[in-house]
């Protein structure tokens, strides 16, 4: 088998890809591990930037996103039964759109689907091989193997994937900070709390509340590492929200069963460089960031628009130079989300070995916040999406 863009990872950054690129006449497979229902079974990101929403556009497939997803204007933060509001439409002219990642993805299987785009589910034993000569991937399919030639690989398989180990460790650099909690995640099939998110800070730790539609909502409580979601009975997770959030907030919150349930583990990571050879690294391969201020799934969008481009050019223009400068772009954005994930996180939990110093610092950037425009403005800057 041979293609232009040999595509690993089925999930929103590689089928993103594969969509921008179809469109642009250039050809890709997309290899999958898992099945098309387990990729969409996977509750995760809600909130996009307008670049975001933008690139699906420009892929032609934003029809049902531009119906049904919702414009935020703003957000709302609250600390000890205090709340204010971060005007994103004042500070920038901008907003974000909330719109599950879940439905992302689907929308991008209909539209590879319906151009026959090669999407393959079920692949094992993905490897790269040749990076900085003659690529190939090899994997097995329905019980056979395979080869795949190919110009290029996009790694786009998460964090765990092979393509970010097959960079040389005397070449790949990786920086990383592991927080000591994590997020116990609820859907469930209640209106939301606000039309608006609320992120709280609370002495009993961090809460979220966030939503899909007028009719689901997606609530996140800071939760010890050593957890599991069984431990979490849905009235012990409604009762701990309900302390965690303003008072106001918490009698007008409805309740109901949890249709999914799930524990994310916060890290903040990057591998550096995004590029080895014929390997261009994209989305969580390549860095993790930490849920607080909604990043993760953004900065895959970045990745793919920079790559895209990159590829474009490469394929139409007879230019490279985007590619040569992929690793470099990508990574200058990276490191501002990096960087304002990690402080809004700081911002809003309760660490164990915080000291009653530490809450003082954190009480007053929050009190800062309320009062300076200057200092919301930065918070909407970032929360919007910094520029591509
Ligand atoms: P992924 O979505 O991880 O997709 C990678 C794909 O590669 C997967 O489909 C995987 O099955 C496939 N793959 C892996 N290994 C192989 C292999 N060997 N061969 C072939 N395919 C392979 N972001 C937010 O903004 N808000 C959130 O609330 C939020 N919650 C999250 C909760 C969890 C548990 C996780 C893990 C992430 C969360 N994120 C959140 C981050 C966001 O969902 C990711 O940034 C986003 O999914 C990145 O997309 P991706 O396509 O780069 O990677
Ligand atoms: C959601 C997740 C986030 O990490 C966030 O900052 C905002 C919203 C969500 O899942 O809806």
């Amino acid at each position: 088998m041979r293609t232009q863009v040999a595509i690993i990872g089925g999930g929103p950054s590689g089928l993103l890809l594969s969509q921008l690129l179809h469109k642009a006449g250039i050809d890709t497979v997309v290899l999958e591990r898992q099945t098309r229902e387990y990729v969409l079974g996977r509750i995760r990101a809600g909130v996009l930037e307008t670049g975001f929403v933008n690139l699906m556009r420009e892929a032609g497939v934003a029809e049902r996103m531009d119906k049904e997803g919702f414009i935020h204007d703003g957000t709302l933060i609250a600390y000890d039964n205090e709340q204010f509001r971060i005007d994103f439409a004042k500070h920038t002219g901008n907003h974000v759109v909330v719109y599950g990642q879940t439905e992302v993805t689907r929308d991008l299987y209909n539209a590879r689907e319906k151009m026959g785009g090669a999407v393959l589910h079920g692949v094992a034993d993905v490897e790269l091989h040749d990076l900085t000569a003659k690529p190939y991937v090899t994997f097995t399919h329905n019980g056979q193997s395979q080869r795949l030639d190919c110009d290029f690989i996009a790694g786009c398989d998460g964090f765990h994937g092979p393509s970010r180990q097959a960079i040389p460790l005397s070449v790949r650099r990786e920086y990383e900070k592991v927080y000591p909690f994590g997020w116990l995640g609820v859907l469930s099939e209640t209106p939301p709390v606000d039309h608006e998110l609320i992120y709280s800070n609370s002495a009993r730790g961090f809460a979220l509340c966030s939503m899909r539609n007028a009719n689901l909502s997606r609530y996140y409580v800071q939760c010890s590492l050593s957890d599991s979601p069984d431990d979490w009975s849905d009235q012990a997770f409604w009762d701990e929200l309900k302390r965690r959030i303003p008072e106001e907030a918490a009698e007008r919150l409805v309740t109901g069963p949890s249709i999914e349930k799930s524990i994310a583990p916060l890290r903040s990571f990057v591998t550096e460089p995004m590029r080895y050879g014929a390997l261009f690294l994209c989305g969580d391969a390549a860095h993790i960031v930490p849920p607080t201020g909604a990043k993760g799934l953004n900065t895959a969008a970045s990745d793919i628009h920079y790559l895209y481009t990159g590829l474009r050019q490469h394929y139409l223009d007879k230019d490279s130079n985007g590619l040569d400068v992929y690793s470099q772009k990508a990574l200058a954005r990276i490191w501002k989300a990096e960087r304002f994930s990690w402080w809004m996180t700081n911002l809003l939990h309760r660490f164990p070995d915080q000291s009653e110093f530490d809450i003082k610092m954190q009480r007053a950037d929050l009190e800062f916040l309320r009062e300076n425009d200057a200092a919301q403005t930065v918070l909407a800057e970032n929360y919007v999406g910094l520029p591509f």
